[in-house]
């Protein structure tokens, strides 16, 4: 959070001096949540954009897979499809070797709830697929993901798949000055929970845009009026994990792979949100 001092006029707009309105609500934010520390980024007006064609690129690329994406297909051709395209575009895939992750983009199947790496497994009739494109473009970070059912999936695999980009849909609708981050993850769990679904816990959103995870944290469950409070020009993803099962997750021994514990299928959808003035702008969005 940007500091404010305190007689300046509370950024909510209503008049009044920041000690007066908003400044004990962010500080007890700050208190209770650890996630909530001082270092979220307000963007200027050209990191918006800079950030916007970064995600525009990496949703370009999330379309093409679409098409690209076929059974019988290795998560390492879905990788090396994605590591050229994004060379060829002036831009770099975030992932390889951020951290030491090893390849250009994550893969995620069934149970493999995120940060999958790819292989030489083979794609088949039935697998539930996430791909996860981060662009550097000029700089900017451009991080969004989508599913891709592999031929004909399971009835269970389907409202899975459907209910999980519901709640990032739910969960955008949240975003507008002055709602918290709390409020998001507060409406996407009880979107996942109602339909008997579980949010994965280990793994939160994460501001985005002049580096590969920033300030704040966007966990996909909690309680509303809770968490950092949204201020114009945030940038941030949401990236609900909802698994059929139990929450709980585990690393395997690539110590990056993420798993359900109990083998459940697990579904993820990302966006990179902007905070305006009045709402949210979609910026790894489809332009229209
Ligand atoms: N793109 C992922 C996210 O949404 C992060 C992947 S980190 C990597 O935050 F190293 F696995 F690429
Ligand atoms: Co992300
Ligand atoms: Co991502």
């Amino acid at each position: 959070m940007k500091n404010i001092s305190r007689n300046a006029p509370c950024p909510c707009g209503s008049g009044k001096k920041y000690k007066r309105c908003h400044l004990k609500q962010d500080q007890q934010s700050q208190r209770f949540q650890k996630s909530s520390r001082p270092g979220i980024i307000i963007k200027s007006k050209e990191q918006v954009e800079g950030i916007r064609k970064s995600c525009q690129l990496t949703c370009r690329i999330l379309d093409l897979l679409h098409e690209f994406i076929k059974p019988g297909m290795t998560t390492d051709q879905v990788n090396d499809w994605v590591h050229e395209y994004t060379i060829a575009h002036g831009a770099y895939p975030a992932p390889l070797n951020y951290r030491n992750f090893p390849k250009s983009v994550c893969t995620s199947l069934n149970d493999v709830i995120c940060h999958g790496i790819p292989d030489g497994t083979v794609l088949k009739d039935g697998d539930i697929l996430n791909v996860d494109v981060t662009c550097i473009l000029d700089g900017f970070y451009g991080d969004a993901n989508r599913m891709y059912p592999i031929g004909e999936i399971s009835e269970e695999a389907k409202k899975l798949v459907h209910v999980s980009k519901e709640c990032l849909d739910i969960g955008i609708q949240q975003v507008k000055p002055f709602n918290t981050i709390g409020d998001i993850g507060f409406a996407i769990q009880q979107h996942a929970e109602k339909h008997g679904f579980s949010v994965v816990r280990d793994f939160c959103g994460h501001g985005v845009g002049l580096e590969f995870h920033e300030d704040p944290q966007v966990p996909h469950y909690g309680n509303p009026k809770t968490g950092p409070v949204l201020m114009p020009n945030m940038v941030f993803t949401i990236e609900p994990m909802i698994n059929a099962g139990r929450y709980e997750s585990r690393i395997m021994s690539d110590r990056w792979t993420a798993k359900t514990v109990d083998g459940s299928l697990s579904a993820q959808w990302e966006h990179t949100v902007w905070v305006t003035e009045t709402g949210v702008d979609v910026l790894s969005a489809p332009a229209s």
